[in-house]
This record gives C-alpha cells, sequence and structure tokens, in this order.
C-alpha cells in the first residue's frame, strides 16, 4: 500500500493548510485512486462532563476534548473520517453524523436503533467517508436528552482539489453554532418527558457555545475591512427556530445542507432546528463594532442572544439599535419559497436514477405522515400515522442483520397515510421497509401549533413543496419541480405541511426524526429499511468486525456475508 500517510486532525493540531499539503502529497502519489485511499482524517474525543456558566447559572455540560462547542470536523469531500470516542460520562453515548449521508453504511450512523452505544469507561471507533457532500453538517450526541448538554460540532466539508465551488475563497470560514439553550440537567429533562412532563421554555440562546452578557465581549470574530468572509451557521438547539441577522451587513446565501444555492441576499434568515447553511459576508461598512443576532421565532417567549463582529483596529462601538426579526410565518414561508439550487454550480450533486430531473421521475410511492400527539398512561408522547417510536433493547439493524427481529419488533406497523379514524397511539419500534432505488414522495404534516423540523438520514431529498393546512394530491400542482434545494432537513409550520422526494438508493437502516428533541425523544420517529435484494457489497458493507455487540446479538454467529460487488 502506497498510502500510509494519515492527517491528524484532533488535539487542536491539523490546521487548514497543513490538510491541504497532506492531500496534495497523498493526490500527487495516487492519481486515480480508489475509494478505499482516499485520505484518512484521525480525531480522538474525550468526552466528559464540565461545569460552565452560560445564561447566568453554572450547569453540567458535555465537553469533547474540553471543548464547548465540540471540536470542528475539517475535511474535504472523499475523506475517510476515523474518530476514536472515549467515553467518560456516566451514561452511554452516541455520535450521529447529522445530514452526512454514508453510502452503504449505516453501521456507523450513530442512533440507538443502528449502533450499540458506547458504555461508560469504553472507548469505540467510528469510521465513515464524507463522499461528494461538499458543505455544512454538525454532529450530535443522540442518547436521550444528552445533546441538550453541548457535545456538538460542526462538520465542515470542503471541496477536494480540481472539483469548482461558485464562489471565490473567502477571506477566513467561520463557524456559528446557534442554538437553544436550558438550564436544567440533561438528565432531570429525561426525566421530566419520561413523567409525561415539558421541560419548557428556553433560558437563554447560545452562539458558539456563548450566552447572556459574555457573548458580546471578546468580539466573537474579528473582520478586515474589504475581505469577504463565509459564515457556517447551523441551529444546533433543540426546538427553536432562529432568526439570524448581522446589523448594517447583508447575507449572501451560498450553500444549504450541502448543496449550492442561488446565490441571493438576504438581511436575514430563518434557521431551523438541524439546519445549516452557508452565508457569505462583504465587510464592506463603515470600521466599527457591528452586533450578530440569533432570537427565537413563532414562541412566546422571546430569547436572543447578542455577539459582536470588529472590524480589525475598530473602538466603536456597535449601535445600539439592534436590528429586529420579522414576525409571522408567512414570511418565513416566502423566504424557504426563495430558496433554489444553483443548477449550474459543478460541484458534485445527487443524480437519482441518473438524472439531475428530478421532477420528471415517476413517483412509485407516496407515504404521507401525519404528526399525532397522544398519551400512553397519561404520559404525552408523539408519533407518526398513530405510531410512536420506542428504541428496542438491542438496535433494529443488528436485529435484522443477524435475522432475530422476532419478537422484538415487526416491520410496517405504520402504514403510508394516517388512519382515517386514529385509535389509540401504539408504542412499538417503528420500522417500515422501502424498496431499493425506488423514487418516494414522503409528505409530512404538523397538525400542532407549534414548530417541526424533519430530518432523514442517510439521504438528501429534495425538498419540493409546502404550504399551510392539509396536504392533499392537488397540491403536487404547487411543487417546484425545477431546482428545489436538495437537503437532509426540512421545516414544517404549525398547521402545514411539508412536501420531499427522494430516491433510496442507500441501502441500510435509517432514522427519521423529528430534530425537534421532546418530539424525537417521545416517539416521533421511525426507521426505514432499505435492502438491496441482492445482498451485494456494491450496494451495502458488511457489518464491520470492530462493530459492538449488545443485547440479543452478543455471541451470535456472524451472518454470512454480501455477495462480493
Ligand atoms: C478548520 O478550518 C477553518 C477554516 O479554514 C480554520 O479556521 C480552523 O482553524 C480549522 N479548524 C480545525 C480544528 O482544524
Ligand atoms: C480504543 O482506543 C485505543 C487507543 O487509541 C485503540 O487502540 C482501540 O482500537 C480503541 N478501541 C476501539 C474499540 O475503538
Ligand atoms: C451558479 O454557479 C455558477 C457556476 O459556479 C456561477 O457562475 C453562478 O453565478 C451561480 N448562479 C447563481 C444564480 O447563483
Ligand atoms: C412515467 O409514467 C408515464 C405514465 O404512466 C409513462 O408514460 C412514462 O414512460 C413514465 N416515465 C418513466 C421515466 O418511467
Ligand atoms: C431468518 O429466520 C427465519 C426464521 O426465523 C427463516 O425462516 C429465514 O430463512 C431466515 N432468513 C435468512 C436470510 O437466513
Amino acid at each position: 500500500m502506497a498510502m500510509t500517510k494519515s492527517i491528524r486532525g484532533g488535539g487542536g493540531g491539523g490546521g487548514g493548510a497543513s490538510t491541504v499539503l497532506v492531500l496534495l502529497l497523498m493526490l500527487a502519489a495516487s492519481a486515480p485512486a480508489a475509494r478505499a485511499e482516499d485520505p484518512y482524517v484521525f480525531f480522538e474525543w474525550h468526552v466528559t462532563y464540565g461545569t460552565k456558566t452560560l445564561v447566568g447559572v453554572p450547569q453540567k455540560v458535555i465537553l469533547i476534548n474540553g471543548e464547548f462547542p465540540g471540536p470542528r470536523i475539517n475535511c474535504s469531500s472523499n475523506n475517510n473520517i476515523v474518530v476514536n470516542v472515549f467515553n467518560q460520562l456516566d451514561q452511554p453515548l452516541l455520535f450521529t453524523w447529522h445530514g452526512m449521508q454514508q453510502r452503504k453504511n449505516s453501521w456507523q450512523d450513530g442512533m440507538p436503533g443502528t449502533n450499540c452505544p458506547v458504555a461508560p469507561g469504553t472507548n469505540y471507533t467510528f469510521k465513515w467517508q464524507a463522499k461528494d457532500q461538499i458543505g455544512s453538517f454538525f454532529y450530535f450526541p443522540s442518547v436521550g436528552m444528552q445533546r441538550a448538554a453541548g457535545g456538538y460540532g460542526l462538520i465542515s466539508v470542503v471541496s477536494r482539489l480540481l472539483i469548482p465551488v461558485p464562489f471565490d475563497p473567502p477571506a477566513d470560514d467561520l463557524q456559528v453554532l446557534i442554538g437553544d439553550w436550558y438550564t436544567k440537567d440533561h438528565a432531570v429533562m429525561a426525566r421530566l418527558l419520561d413523567e409525561g412532563r415539558s421541560f419548557g421554555r428556553p433560558a437563554g440562546v447560545l452562539i458558539n457555545g456563548r450566552g447572556g452578557k459574555e457573548a458580546a465581549d471578546p468580539p466573537l470574530f474579528t473582520f478586515e475591512a474589504g475581505k469577504t468572509y463565509r459564515l457556517r451557521i447551523c441551529n444546533v438547539g433543540i426546538k427553536s427556530t432562529l432568526n439570524f441577522r448581522i446589523q448594517g451587513h447583508d447575507m449572501k446565501l451560498v450553500e444549504m445542507d450541502g448543496s449550492h444555492t442561488v446565490q441571493d441576499m438576504y438581511d436575514s434568515l430563518d434557521v431551523h432546528v438541524g439546519h445549516c447553511l452557508s452565508v457569505l459576508v462583504d465587510a464592506d461598512q463603515k470600521p466599527g463594532d457591528y452586533y450578530v443576532v440569533a432570537s427565537t421565532r413563532f414562541i412566546s417567549d422571546k430569547s436572543s442572544v447578542s455577539a459582536v463582529i470588529r472590524y480589525a483596529g475598530s473602538n466603536t462601538p456597535p449601535a445600539p439599535n439592534v436590528p429586529e426579526p420579522p414576525a409571522g410565518w408567512a414570511w418565513s414561508l416566502n423566504q424557504w419559497r426563495s430558496f433554489r439550487w444553483n443548477l449550474t454550480a459543478s460541484a458534485a450533486r445527487p443524480n437519482p436514477q441518473g438524472s439531475y430531473h428530478y421532477g420528471q421521475i415517476n413517483i412509485t410511492r407516496t407515504i404521507k405522515l401525519l404528526v399525532t400527539r397522544g398519551h400512553l398512561e397519561g404520559k404525552l408522547k408523539y408519533g407518526f400515522n398513530g405510531v410512536s417510536h420506542v428504541d428496542a433493547d438491542t438496535p433494529l439493524k443488528l436485529l435484522e442483520y443477524f435475522n432475530v427481529t422476532d419478537p422484538v419488533f415487526k416491520y410496517n406497523q405504520m402504514a403510508d397515510v394516517p388512519p382515517a379514524v386514529m385509535g389509540p397511539l401504539q408504542v412499538v419500534p417503528n420500522v417500515i421497509t422501502a424498496e431499493f432505488r425506488t423514487f418516494i414522495e414522503v409528505v409530512f404534516e404538523n397538525p400542532e401549533k407549534s414548530m417541526d423540523s424533519v430530518h432523514i438520514d442517510g439521504y438528501a431529498f429534495f425538498a419540493v413543496g409546502m404550504g399551510p393546512g392539509k396536504w392533499s394530491p392537488e397540491l403536487r400542482k404547487t411543487y417546484n419541480l425545477l431546482d428545489a434545494v436538495s437537503r437532509h432537513s426540512i421545516q414544517v409550520y404549525p398547521r402545514s405541511w411539508s412536501a420531499v422526494m427522494l430516491t433510496f438508493d442507500n441501502a441500510g437502516m435509517w432514522n427519521v426524526r423529528s430534530n425537534v428533541w421532546e418530539r424525537y425523544y417521545t416517539g416521533e420517529q421511525f426507521y426505514i429499511s432499505v435492502t438491496s435484494p441482492a445482498r451485494s457489497l456494491r450496494d451495502e458493507y458488511n457489518m464491520p468486525d470492530t462493530s459492538l455487540r449488545c443485547g440479543r446479538v452478543v455471541g451470535l454467529p456472524m451472518p454470512p456475508s454480501y455477495l462480493p460487488a
């Protein structure tokens, strides 16, 4: 093997420049490199509790290598990412790579339905490939309510050499992780939900791990006048949509969930829970300090954070008039309608069934998912189509692989349409099957008064339509069948619907979930099992020998390998 060199990304080392250098060396050594020989980026993460005062009260947070937010994963498309996670918490731990498609590889998706958790005091190494997803994503701990305590970080994938992106290199590429924040301990939040109660309203909003007055001093970033900066903004919170804006500066939208968009200007952007987008900001104003604001939307308890961008050398404090947020959600829906995919940008993009023209592919199945809220033994539960998901004692993917699903779960307990008359909520492991490579329409309907945001692991989908009220087939004529943005998460407004289209061409067991974590935690999620009839390594990897075993699959003989590609 010619290429054994590795890039170390962990422990604060591995800056952008050295990474590029090693990549160059590797590319030179291996022109038409096989996939397995794509460069490796290694991380070692020690996950611990720590105490931080973020919104006025000292509280327990989750740190990675002592950092909050966790370390940024910088990589190039097609890099192999290796993360050795040491769990020094008092609870099982998993990380999921939100938005990373992990082709053929739900083995590393890090959800309770796909992986055995890393036990306290042990370590486990996740391995996945970034493939052709150029853009902004994030990771977070997926067990219980842990993500409410931190443990999240940015995943920034830049284009590998020779694949151009549709804008000039910015002067800097900055992370902006925003999210609502609560002061209750994550275990207490989980207990409240288990008891059928709510954990209440956010205590504040964080920006890059800073909240309250501390967020404004020292400045978040320093800009040099005349330069252009890329901001990668992700809403890593658990419930609230946030409006993001910069005093005196417009933002040029260039990327969303890993797709390059048509580059329009915005004076503020709604960023829903679990969504990421990139903007370019020109430092073209009078040198001074300017506020950067993220504030909650659509809830009566308003909360916000104000940080500061300083022009190099400035000693002019920001003007006191913090820019106002927009009002109402019609504004937000209209903003969503303005988002378009840049069809001429040459970066890699999805190609369902060999065609960029997703609007011309015949839909073979429509799954209409009505968010359902009900009670079990007096406790609040969410679900879809009358089924509320509950995790099993063994990850569903492993039960399926070892052919021991019986008696733990039955496939397709949830129908493709909501029942005509909603009976009592069924609380079971919720797994549906999808035929490999079929093109499917999924409609989400949210009859609640609160915002929802949904996500599909393992895929990008075309977010084609959205509107108030109930969905009906005639509304397909309102779909954008030309240049909808291909993405991994989509908002569903109160008493509204959102529709997406995708090709189920990534074999594996994939979580579909609400990004609103109390909804997720109480059952608004399910798994979709996509199996290739060929049982071929072309379509899905075998379970790695290193995969953890737990529950019912401990000690079982390894099933026969998939067939060579
Ligand atoms: C990631 O890349 C950005 C932009 O190039 C750089 O500023 C940052 O220091 C890098 N972070 C790490 C941990 O490599
Ligand atoms: C745990 O960490 C050690 C030391 O880095 C490493 O050699 C080992 O492979 C890791 N174990 C797992 C299961 O990843
Ligand atoms: C789309 O990308 C192309 C190619 O990089 C670029 O020249 C063009 O300006 C972009 N179009 C829009 C509308 O953003
Ligand atoms: C889609 O369906 C129409 C009508 O049934 C059919 O004529 C057409 O050939 C189909 N297109 C494809 C790409 O299969
Ligand atoms: C799975 O197990 C069932 C019995 O539980 C058996 O009938 C079936 O053949 C098994 N399938 C495979 C692929 O081994």
